[in-house]
Formats: structure tokens, C-alpha cells, sequence
């Protein structure tokens, strides 16, 4: 085992367990492409400052090509006494070429070299899970656009509150994932910063050209302090704590999908693809998929603790502890990514390629949902506001619709089954309207035409709004 970087010094190799336990190339080795991006970024700078030759410039590029294709063929030999994928890479690019391979680390460090592998890479999966979290709103708002009108129990306490359009209560999820996109704009910014040029710890003798690496590496600036720069892990917490808001706005949505499905609502159906069967009952569709999201929804918060706590005792600059950073940050962002893409098929289906129409989304029973809503005396607070409109006081008119409600559940009634002369008998001017303009869920849903209401004008506005921020017709 002497083909580690620095053996010169050693007089024993390393144990075999303690190569195993300090090594991480088996999971960071999904970060070759970032590591190579960065390293001819650098190499390139170098070759501009007269640092290095232009030949040991093209022979760097010529060597990391060959890597590429080596890693994509599967033919690359990753050794675990090389450690880590950066020193896995720099030693076949010597291999390969030589002294030019042995210059690429000059005015570098593993140090500012890893932190800004970590953020080329994390760059890219922001990006990919934005466009996703599109695809999920996008979804919603498909399935919203054909529900406007279905109307289901809104819930306060899961006890009945006042009926609420199907659409209306999507859009909640959709501004949910909107906010969650706009996060991720913004831990972006902080992500897209260099560190390369800091090398160890206290900058570097050689007279790098920082803004130029940045500006080739598509990053908005150069972190300011060396020892901040290379032992920064803010934007991974910042990321994760992005993905864990994520995943716990999906993991409510699945808790209503799941309620939803179960057959004491029965409000939808998902796809079977999306469910599995029981082994023992037979008649069972079992909602696997979002229970699973709920469920993954503790992991990724989860690794929000650990980066959060892997942080917290570590003096300046760069520890080894921060090795650690990378098998949470890589599980948060395959868990989302997979969740995400699920959901968005699970939700909107798919694309039916003779067609183009989207198929097998989720399926809406709007007869259970107003089976539901028609129970539980939703339309109890518009009876008191037609009380309020014939010149009682908010808080009397709430009193006497106890009355009113508690005399229909003694009678195993609906408001609106109660007779009118019954329902005079509690105010002396209910009349006959009251049947339609407050009692009916249609009356109940119209009255709520405020901005962010759920009256149908207002949700047909705000699809609109989101279509055209989504951009999708
Ligand atoms: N594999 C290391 C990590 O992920 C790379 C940096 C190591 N630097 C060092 N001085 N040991 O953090």
C-alpha cells in the first residue's frame, strides 16, 4: 500500500480496517464529474497565469478525457488505498500523462478542492429537483383545473369545518411546493460560490486568478475568507433543510392521500401501479408509495441533524470530520428526487405517447366527497353570516345556529332538511332564500369570493395565476 500521497513520511502502512474506515471513495466517487469540471477549470487558470505550460494544460485535458471514457465504460479501476475520488483521479491522469498530471495540484488542496466538488454537484441537483417540483405543481394544478367545482369538507381539527372546493385544497399544496422552489432559488446563490483558490487553509503563494476559475465554472463569485471557504458546510444544511421542508409538505399530502383512499372516506383512487396487495387479505390495495414518502420524510430530516451536528464542535479550518457530509447530503437528494418524480406521475399520470394525454393520475370521487360534505352541518357558519345580514350580531347569530344545529342532530337532520317554520322558530327572519343562499354547499363557496378564497372565481383565478408562472397552458 504505498501509493497514497504522502507516504514519504510513514514508517508503517495503515492498518487495513483503518483504510476501510477513513476511505470514502465507494460513495464519493459519484462526484467525478464535478471533481473533473473543477480540476480542468483550475488547470486552465494555470496554464492563463504561466503557472503551468499550455502542453501540461493540453495534456491535462487530454488525460481526463480518457478518464471520462474509462468511467463511462465502467473500465475505471477505483482503488480504496487512493482514498478518495479526487486522489482516484489525479493518480490515473498521472498514469496517463505524466509530470503535467502531477501539476494539476499546484496552488490546491483536497481541501478547497472537495468543498467546491460539493457545490458544482449540488449546483446541478438543485436544478434537477427545482424542474421537478415543477412537475409536481404542474400536476396538482391539472388534476385542480378539472375539480373547481367538486366540493369536499374542509377540516379544521379532521371535525368538518366548511365545505371547500377539491381545486382550492390542491392550490394549498401548490403554494406549498412554490415556496419550496423558491427556497431552493435561494440556497442556490449561497451554493454557487468558490472555494477553489483557498487551498489548505490560508490561500495560496502562486498567483491564482480566482474570479476567472469561478467565472468558467458558471459560480456567481469566490468565497472571501480561505478558512471559511474550505470548511463551510452551510449551504449542505442550508440544502437539507430546503429538502426537508420538501418532504414534509409531501408527507402531508400523502397522509390526505392515504385518509382519501381509505375506504371510510373513499374520496379517491390512485393507481394500482401505484399500491401493493396484502399477502394474507385479499381485497386489499395497500397505498405503499405515499406512505413511504411519509415515511422517508424522517430520513431526510434526519440528515439534517447529522450535517446540522456534524458542524457544531468543529474548530477552523477543514477536519476529516467533514467526510461526513457527503453519504446524508447524497441520500437527501436521491430520496427527494425519487419521491418527487413519483409523485408527479402518481398525481398527474403519465403521458400517453399516441395521445399525449396524460393518463392514470389519481381518480376523484366527487359524489363521496359531497356525501361528506353534506354531513357534519358544514354550511353552519353561512347560517349564522344570513343571520348577521338581517341585522343580528355575529356573536348571537353564532348562538342561536347551536341551537339550530344541535335540534337537526337530535332529529338526524341536515340544516337544510329542517323545515322552515322550524328554522323561523330560531330567528323570526329566516325566509324561504335561506335554503339557497346560505344552506346549499354552491351558496357556501361562492360567499368565500375574497382574495385566496375558496369561491370559484378565486380558485379559477389562481390557477390561472400559477399556469402562468408555471408556464403551462
Ligand atoms: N475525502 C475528503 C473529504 O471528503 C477530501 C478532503 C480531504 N482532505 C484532507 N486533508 N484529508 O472531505
Amino acid at each position: 500500500t504505498k501509493s497514497q500521497a504522502w507516504s514519504a513520511l510513514f514508517s508503517e502502512p495503515m492498518s487495513e480496517l483503518v483504510q476501510r474506515y477513513t476511505a470514502s471513495v465507494f460513495f464519493d466517487k459519484r462526484l467525478w464529474q464535478a471533481d473533473m469540471q473543477g480540476s480542468l477549470a483550475h488547470a486552465e487558470m494555470l496554464a492563463a497565469q504561466g503557472i503551468i505550460q499550455d502542453e501540461d494544460y493540453a495534456a491535462i485535458q487530454r488525460g481526463m478525457a480518457q478518464i471520462r471514457s474509462e468511467i463511462e465504460a465502467g473500465t475505471f479501476e477505483w482503488k480504496l488505498e487512493l482514498e478518495d475520488v479526487h486522489l482516484n483521479l489525479e493518480a490515473r491522469l498521472t498514469q496517463l500523462v505524466g509530470d503535467a498530471g502531477k501539476r494539476l495540484h499546484t496552488g490546491r488542496s483536497r481541501n478547497d478542492q472537495v468543498a467546491t466538488d460539493i457545490r458544482l454537484w449540488l449546483r446541478a441537483e438543485i436544478d434537477l429537483i427545482a424542474g421537478l417540483l415543477r412537475e409536481v405543481q404542474g400536476a396538482l394544478l391539472a388534476v385542480a383545473e378539472k375539480n373547481v367545482d367538486v366540493i369536499l369538507p374542509g377540516f379544521t381539527h379532521l371535525q368538518v369545518a366548511q365545505p371547500v372546493s377539491f381545486a382550492h385544497h390542491l392550490l394549498a399544496y401548490v403554494e406549498m411546493f412554490a415556496r419550496d422552489e423558491e427556497r431552493l432559488a435561494d440556497v442556490r446563490k449561497r451554493v454557487n460560490r468558490l472555494p477553489l483558490g483557498s487551498a489548505a487553509l490560508a490561500g495560496t503563494t502562486y498567483p491564482l486568478d480566482r474570479e476567472r476559475v469561478a467565472q468558467t465554472l458558471g459560480m456567481e463569485g469566490v468565497c472571501q475568507n480561505s478558512l471559511d471557504a474550505v470548511s463551510d458546510r452551510d449551504f449542505a444544511i442550508e440544502f437539507t433543510a430546503a429538502a426537508s421542508l420538501i418532504m414534509v409538505h409531501v408527507s402531508r399530502l400523502s397522509e390526505e392521500l392515504i385518509l382519501w383512499m381509505s375506504q371510510s372516506f373513499g374520496f379517491i383512487r390512485i393507481a394500482d401501479r401505484f399500491t401493493t396487495g396484502s399477502s394474507i387479505m385479499p381485497q386489499k390495495k395497500n397505498p405503499d408509495v405515499p406512505e413511504l414518502a411519509r415515511g422517508k420524510t424522517g430520513r431526510v430530516v434526519g440528515h439534517l441533524m447529522g450535517l446540522i451536528t456534524l458542524m457544531k464542535g468543529q474548530p477552523l479550518a477543514y477536519n476529516k470530520d467533514n467526510q461526513e457530509d457527503k453519504e446524508p447530503l447524497f441520500d437527501t437528494v436521491d430520496t427527494v428526487r425519487d419521491t418527487l418524480r413519483i409523485f408527479a406521475e402518481m398525481i398527474g399520470g403519465q403521458t400517453n405517447a399516441q395521445t399525449g394525454a396524460k393518463e392514470g393520475g389519481i381518480t376523484v370521487n366527487a359524489a363521496a366527497m359531497r356525501a361528506a360534505a353534506s354531513k357534519g352541518y358544514a354550511t353552519a357558519t353561512d347560517l349564522a353570516d344570513y343571520l348577521v345580514k338581517k341585522g343580528l350580531p355575529f356573536r348571537d347569530a353564532h348562538e342561536v345556529v347551536a341551537h339550530a344545529v344541535k335540534t337537526a342532530q337530535d332529529q338526524g337532520v341536515d340544516l337544510a332538511e329542517l323545515p322552515l317554520e322550524t328554522l323561523q322558530g330560531f330567528n323570526r327572519d329566516v325566509e324561504q332564500d335561506v335554503f339557497d343562499n346560505a344552506l346549499t354547499l354552491e351558496a357556501s363557496l361562492n360567499a368565500r369570493n375574497t382574495l385566496g378564497g375558496t369561491a370559484p372565481a378565486q380558485v379559477q383565478a389562481q390557477i390561472a395565476r400559477h399556469q402562468a408562472r408555471l408556464q403551462v397552458v
